[in-house]
C-alpha cells in the first residue's frame, strides 16, 4: 500500500489505494472494474473463466461506448481506462501488490469461502479485503481468514457505474479504521457510502428483494398483466423501473440466491421466493443477461414476454355517457366532462359505463352489486406520485365484469390522458397492493433499529433510483392510510406480513411522521 499505514486501526487515505484487484468479472465485477479505473487506480481483473472474462471485458467497453457515444467521454478517456486494467487468471498472479481486492463472484458461500481463502495466502497483510456479497454473511468470510480486521463488505449496485449508493458493511471483528477508509474511497469514486452492520441483505436487499417477490406473486395470482404490474410501479408510483423488469436487470438467479439467504436469516413469508420466480431461474431464463426472463431482450428492444394484455387487443371506444358512483376520494366529474363524456348520477340507470369511484381499502364488488347491472361497472382508482398529477387509472374489475365494460374504460382512461391497467378487486387494488408491504417493511427496519428512516430513504433513492425514500412516501400517504390498506389485505389472505409494524400504527394513531 503506497505510503499506507499497515496499522489495522488507521485509517488509509482514499489517494493511496492505487491498485484495486477485481475477482470475478460479472456484471457487477466489470462495472466496479470500470468505476475503479475510471478514477485513476489500476485494476487487476482475475477471472479464471476464459467466456466469462470475455464477455465481462465486452459488458466494460460496451458501458464506456455508451459514455462516448454520449459525449461523456473522449475516445482517448475510454483508451487511458482500458489501459489501467490488466487481466490475470488466477490470485496469485493478481493480487500480491493489491492495496483492495474487491471480491465479485457469484453469490455462493462456498465459492466466496474458496476466494478469501486463497485471497489470505496472495496478499499482504495490509490489503484490505471486501466482498460484494449482496446478502451473505460478511463475518463468516472475515473469520476465515488471518486478518478479519481488514475484511468489510462493500456492496454496489447494478448498473454500478451509475447507481450511487454502496453499502459499506463492518462486521463486529472490522477495524474502525478499515471502514473509514473504504468510506472515504467510496466518496472519492464519486458515490455515497451508508455504514451498516453485517445483516443478510443490508439496507437495501430486504426492502426491495420482498417487494419484488410480492410482485411476481401478483403476476402469478392474476392481479394483473406483467406489464400493467410494471406500469403500476413506473406510471402510479414515478419508481425509475418496473419490479418485473427491475428482476430481469439484476437477474432472476440472483436474485433467487438473495432471497433464500434473506429467508434463511429472517424467515417469513416475504422472502419465501415465489414459486414463478422459481422455475423462471430453474429454466435458464433469467433475465437480461440470458435474453429472457419476465421479457424477452432482442437486439436492446423488450418485447413482452409474459406481460401480454388481452385488454389491448379489445380496442374500444370511449363511452358518450358515463353513470358514475362515487364510493371513494376522487371527483372524476370534471376531468370527464372536460374530455367530452357526459356523466350522470344514481339513480340514473341508461348509461354506456358504470364506473365506481373507488377506495383501496373497500371492495368496488359491494358498490357494482348496488349497480343496475354490476357486469357492467368497472372500479376506477387514479394514483400518481405524491404532488403530481395522478397519471395512472387503475382499473379495477369483479369477477361479474365483462370485457366489453374493461374495453370502455380502457378507452375513457386514455381519452382523459391516462395510463390505465387492469386489476382484480383485491384490498389495495395494483399499486397500494404492491407498495404499501414494502413501506411497512421499511417501517420495520426502523423500528428494529438496524437503520435510521433518513438512511433508508438515502439509500433506496441512490441505490434503487427511487424519487424519494420509501419512508417520505409513507408520510405523504399518510400512516393511517397506508395501515387502513394493510390491515384489510391481512384481512382477506391472513398473511402475517401484511399486519402493520406496530411503528406505523402508532404514527398512525399519533398523526406523526417518519421523516
Ligand atoms: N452500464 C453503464 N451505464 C449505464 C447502464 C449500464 N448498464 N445503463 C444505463 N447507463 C447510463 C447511461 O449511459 C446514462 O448515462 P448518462 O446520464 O451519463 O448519459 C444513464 O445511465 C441513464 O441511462 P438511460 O437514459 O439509458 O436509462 P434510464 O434513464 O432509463 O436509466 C437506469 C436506467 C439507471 C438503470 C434506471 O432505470 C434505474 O435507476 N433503474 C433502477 C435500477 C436499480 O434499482 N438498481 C439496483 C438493483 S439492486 C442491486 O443491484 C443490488 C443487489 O444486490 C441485487
Amino acid at each position: 500500500m503506497a505510503g499506507g499505514s499497515a496499522e489495522a486501526g488507521i485509517a488509509v487515505q482514499p489517494a493511496d489505494i492505487r491498485e484495486v484487484v477485481v475477482v470475478g468479472l460479472g456484471t457487477m465485477g466489470a462495472g466496479i472494474a470500470e468505476i475503479l479505473a475510471r478514477s485513476g487506480r489500476s485494476v487487476v481483473v482475475v477471472e479464471a473463466n476464459g467466456n466469462a472474462l470475455a464477455r465481462g471485458l465486452a459488458t466494460l467497453h460496451a458501458s464506456l461506448d455508451k459514455a462516448v457515444a454520449r459525449g461523456r467521454l473522449t475516445h482517448a478517456d475510454k483508451a487511458r481506462i482500458i489501459a489501467r486494467i490488466r487481466a490475470a487468471d488466477s490470485l496469485a498472479g493478481g493480487a500480491a501488490a493489491a492495496d483492495l481486492v474487491i471480491e465479485a463472484v457469484a453469490e455462493s458461500a462456498e465459492l466466496k469461502r474458496a476466494v478469501f481463502a486463497e485471497l489470505d495466502l496472495a496478499c499482504r497483510p495490509g490489503t484490505i479485503l471486501a466482498t460484494n456479497t449482496s446478502s451473505l454473511s460478511v463475518t463468516a468470510l472475515a473469520a476465515g481468514t488471518r486478518h478479519p480486521d481488514r475484511v468489510a463488505g462493500l456492496h454496489f449496485f447494478n448498473p454500478a457505474p451509475v447507481m450511487k449508493l454502496v453499502e459499506v458493511v463492518s462486521t463486529v471483528l472490522t477495524a474502525p479504521g478499515t471502514t473509514e477508509t473504504l468510506a472515504g474511497l467510496v466518496r472519492a469514486l464519486g458515490k455515497t457510502p451508508v455504514q451498516v452492520g453485517d445483516r443478510a441483505g443490508f439496507v437495501v436487499n430486504p426492502l426491495l428483494l420482498a417487494y419484488l417477490n410480492h410482485a411476481v406473486r401478483l403476476l402469478d395470482a392474476g392481479y394483473a398483466t406483467g406489464g400493467d404490474i410494471d406500469k403500476a410501479a413506473t406510471s402510479g408510483v414515478g419508481l425509475p423501473m418496473g419490479p418485473l423488469a427491475l428482476l430481469d436487470l439484476i437477474g432472476l438467479d440472483t436474485s433467487l440466491s438473495i432471497l433464500e439467504a434473506l429467508k434463511a436469516e429472517f424467515g417469513g413469508s416475504r422472502f419465501t421466493p415465489a414459486p414463478l420466480l422459481r422455475r423462471l431461474a430453474e429454466a435458464g431464463l433469467t433475465g437480461r443477461k440470458a435474453g429472457r426472463g419476465f421479457y424477452e431482450y432482442q437486439h436492446q428492444s423488450v418485447h413482452a414476454a409474459r406481460a401480454d394484455d388481452p385488454v389491448d387487443h379489445l380496442a374500444s371506444q370511449p363511452p358518450s355517457l358515463v353513470l358514475l358512483i362515487e364510493d371513494g376520494p376522487a371527483d372524476l366529474t370534471s376531468a370527464i366532462t372536460a374530455a367530452g363524456i357526459g356523466v350522470v348520477r344514481p339513480p340514473a340507470a341508461e348509461a354506456d359505463l358504470i364506473l365506481v369511484a373507488a377506495s383501496p381499502a373497500r371492495s368496488v364488488l359491494d358498490a357494482a352489486l348496488a349497480c343496475p347491472s354490476p357486469a357492467d361497472a368497472v372500479g376506477i382508482h387514479l394514483v400518481g406520485p405524491h404532488g403530481a398529477r395522478p397519471a395512472l387509472a387503475e382499473l379495477v374489475i369483479t369477477h361479474l365484469t365483462k370485457a366489453s365494460a374493461v374495453a370502455a374504460a380502457v378507452a375513457l382512461a386514455a381519452k382523459l390522458g391516462l395510463d390505465s391497467v387492469t386489476t382484480r378487486d383485491r384490498p389495495g387494488f395494483l399499486t397500494a397492493a404492491m407498495t404499501y408491504p414494502h413501506l411497512n417493511d421499511a417501517a420495520a427496519m426502523v423500528q428494529d433499529g438496524y437503520a435510521s428512516a433518513a438512511d433508508i430513504d438515502t439509500a433506496m433513492m441512490l441505490g434503487c433510483g427511487y424519487p424519494r425514500g420509501p419512508l417520505e412516501m409513507l408520510d405523504d400517504i399518510g400512516p393511517a392510510v397506508v395501515a387502513g390498506v394493510l390491515s384489510a389485505m391481512h384481512a382477506s389472505c391472513g398473511d402475517p406480513a401484511f399486519v402493520p409494524a406496530p411503528l406505523l400504527v402508532e404514527h398512525a394513531a399519533a398523526g406523526t411522521r417518519f421523516r
